[in-house]
């Protein structure tokens, strides 16, 4: 790469593209232009990047030509439109939507995973959904150890992953309770403060709604194993930074707590937080701000022979979403997979 990337944020006024903003200025991106893209309703506003305010500009079809890297966070049906038009224009494009993660042309990457799955990328490059992201930097250190049968795993997952939205939802309705006047949800189905709604995205077929069959299909996907079964529960709770997740894994070989913390204690992106007798273990309100995935209440399931259950905590919007987004791109730069031309 002989000069630096021109760098798209498409969605950058959203809870996402706000987070890649400040992040792309802490980790110091290479860049030679940050251009700040959401919709006609934005044309106009402008975002805070190094001290600077940039302009907003429209996301249109002609709005990636000298673009050489976009970081999409706009919404399914934006991508689904936009990538492709963006990755034709020459453009290297890593799409925090659903839209193209289980497209066998787009490969599906959390980098401390499966950082080689991005040599094979055609334009178009997915990052997982948030829940899966912080679940595969737990059992990938496990599976290679001791090869995961079988994963039971329920989430508790904050109102950011549904956008800036629910977060006013959920201080609207806090807000209106604690002074005695009816609550209005919109965002949601139901009222979330003081609630556990369980339903993330709507309801297929089988009874499982799409965000838990995400997590299904994605890890298989990810950790290139499709003999790993994983069934799951997904909760909206009303936290508002940091999913959580309760984990359950049967393994074919035999692994002792000790063991697993060993293992994770030196994993990439993964930080042991594991003393239940001073009470410490992972929340969703120390991991918000953070880098890293907590792991802590490692015990072995004493109901199985070889079973671990455990509790997994993320940042939702940093490592689930804007960070593992930039550190795809990182990653991409590291292994010359970012051409840009003069
Ligand atoms: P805008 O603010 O102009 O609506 P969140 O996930 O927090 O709701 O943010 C969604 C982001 O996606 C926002 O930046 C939003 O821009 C952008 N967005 C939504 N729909 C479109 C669209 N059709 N074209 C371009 N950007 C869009």
């Amino acid at each position: 790469m002989s000069r630096n990337p021109v760098v798209a944020v498409c969605g950058a006024t959203g809870a996402v593209g706000q987070e890649m903003l400040k992040i792309l200025e802490q980790r110091d991106f290479p860049h030679s232009e940050i251009i700040p893209m959401a919709s006609a309703r934005s044309v106009g506003k402008k975002v805070a990047f190094k001290g600077r305010e940039l302009k907003v500009v429209e996301l249109t079809e002609d709005a990636f030509e000298g673009v050489d890297l976009a970081l999409f966070s706009a919404g399914g049906s934006t991508s689904e439109k936009f990538a492709p038009i963006a990755a034709r224009a020459g453009c290297v494009v890593v799409d925090n939507s659903s839209a193209w993660r289980m497209d066998d042309n787009c490969p599906l990457v959390v980098p401390e995973v499966n950082p080689h799955d991005l040599d094979w990328h055609r334009g178009i490059i997915a990052n997982p959904n948030c829940s899966t992201i912080q679940l595969m930097l737990a059992l990938k250190p496990i599976h290679d150890e001791a090869r995961i049968k079988r994963v039971v795993v329920s989430t508790y997952q904050a109102v950011s992953g549904t956008g800036h939205k629910a977060v006013e939802e959920l201080e609207n309705q806090v807000r209106r309770l604690m002074s005695g006047q009816p609550v209005v949800a919109d965002v949601y189905p139901h009222q979330i403060a003081f609630n556990c709604l369980p339903q993330i995205d709507v309801f297929m077929d089988n009874g499982y709604t799409k965000e838990e069959m995400k997590m299904v299909k994605e890890t298989i996907k990810i950790m290139g194993d499709p003999s790993i079964k994983v069934t799951a529960t997904c909760v909206r709770v009303p936290v508002f930074y940091g999913h959580s997740e309760s984990v359950n894994i049967e393994t074919e070989e035999k692994l002792t707590a000790a063991d697993v913390r060993a293992l994770l204690a030196k994993a990439p992106g993964v930080t042991v937080l594991d003393i239940p007798g001073k009470k410490v273990y992972p929340m969703p309100i120390d991991a918000a701000g953070e880098d890293d995935t907590f792991v802590g209440r490692i015990r072995e399931d004493e109901t199985i022979a070889n079973g671990i259950n455990m509790w997994v905590v993320s940042d939702n919007v940093r490592k689930g979403a804007a960070l593992n987004t930039i550190q795809i791109a990182e990653t991409l730069i590291e292994r010359d997979l970012l051409r840009v031309s003069e």
